[in-house]
């Protein structure tokens, strides 16, 4: 099924489910749409006799219908990407706490909700790409983001603009870190350093960098095994070879993670489900699944990531940063960002 029908096909479900007591279901809002995930919730269904109903769209355009629905609102779980939009959601007083000791035992305390509302189900970073024809070694060794706004970098950075939830949640992290002076004038010089007026998303800043338009990008870790995968077509997959990836700040904080997330409504009509559900999520199956679908990282322990992102190293130190500081900052990242000039 396309993904329009799907969402009209799931509309029609969920209106039908409103208000009866089906116990055997959950509703899921998800700004995850692979075709592969249906097979995923099959699983789910065949162990537990529970029924996944979905409506699968983009997140911007799921949250603003949960916010329309409100109280009425049939969704039990809602997954999108980035902690910030979590927040979002959380902010608007839309999601209630997991009670789970599995949840809790599989989801390290930084990568959930203040009061365990929402929780990562897997992990990325935001990670330096480089091109080594133009950067060398020496170069690379131990750059850290806050080593970005040194003038040694001025015309070679590409990075997307600061209008992108992965960015705001960057630069709100390096505020809770350093502060709002301290990163206002960091992001100065950092914008200063731009190769070219941001453009495209995270896979142009790759291309960017492989055809030599700038040394280095900042974009998320999973593109890159995206890119390798051949699913964005041979162009990119050729560009992607010609990169490597650096992940900063090995020596200090770890490089900077974010998550996609579930979190569960505070209306959900199939409460019990929906823990359930969240909970498979976070199974070995399950994980394994979306680590080889997304080229994320598992939230789980044991489970590998897929080899096309594992490739670029495991065990990498990870920036244990709150990822719900993220949210928390977000509108002082966005004022700065825009103070900056960062387009
Ligand atoms: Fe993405």
């Amino acid at each position: 099924m396309n993904g329009i029908f799907r969402i009209f096909a799931a509309a029609v479900i969920t209106f039908v489910t409103v208000g009866a007591a089906y116990a055997s279901e959950v509703n899921l809002y998800t700004a995850r749409h692979y075709d592969s995930d249906d097979a995923l919730y099959q699983k789910f269904t065949d162990a537990t006799g529970i029924k996944v109903n979905v409506v699968s769209g983009k997140g911007k355009a799921l949250m603003e219908r949960l916010a329309s629905e409100g109280a009425n609102s049939p969704a039990d779980v809602f997954i999108t990407v980035d902690a910030g939009n979590l927040w979002k959601v959380q902010k608007d007083g839309m999601f209630q706490s997991i009670n789970s000791s599995m949840v809790d035992n599989i989801v390290p305390a930084n990568l959930r909700g203040p009061n365990n509302e929402w929780v990562g189900i897997a992990k990325r970073s935001r990670v330096i790409y480089y091109n080594p024809l133009n950067v060398s070694e020496a170069e690379m060794a131990g750059l850290t983001y806050e080593d970005l706004s040194d003038s040694k970098w001025k015309g070679r950075i590409a990075i997307r603009s600061s209008g992108n939830m992965y960015n705001q949640s960057l630069v709100s992290s390096l505020i809770a870190n350093h502060g709002e002076a301290t990163i206002e004038a960091w992001a100065k010089d950092f914008v200063g350093n731009f190769a070219r007026k941001p453009e495209g998303n995270d896979r142009a800043q790759i291309m960017a960098v492989a055809n030599g338009e700038a040394d280095i990008a900042i974009a998320n870790s999973y593109y890159i095994g995206l890119m390798l995968s051949g699913k964005k077509g041979e162009e990119q997959q050729a560009a992607a070879r010609k990169v490597q990836l650096h992940f900063p700040g090995q020596d200090g904080r770890g490089a900077h993670i974010n998550v996609s997330g579930a979190g569960l409504m505070k209306n959900a009509p199939n409460k019990s489900n929906a823990v359930k559900f969240i909970e498979f999520l976070l199974g070995e199956e399950a994980q394994a699944h979306i680590v080889n679908n997304t080229y994320e990282y598992p939230m789980r322990e044991g489970v590998a990531p897929s080899d096309l992102i594992n490739q670029f190293g495991t065990g990498f130190k990870e920036d244990a940063t709150p990822v719900a500081s993220y949210g928390e900052f977000n509108p002082t990242a966005v004022k700065l960002m825009d103070r900056v000039g960062w387009q």
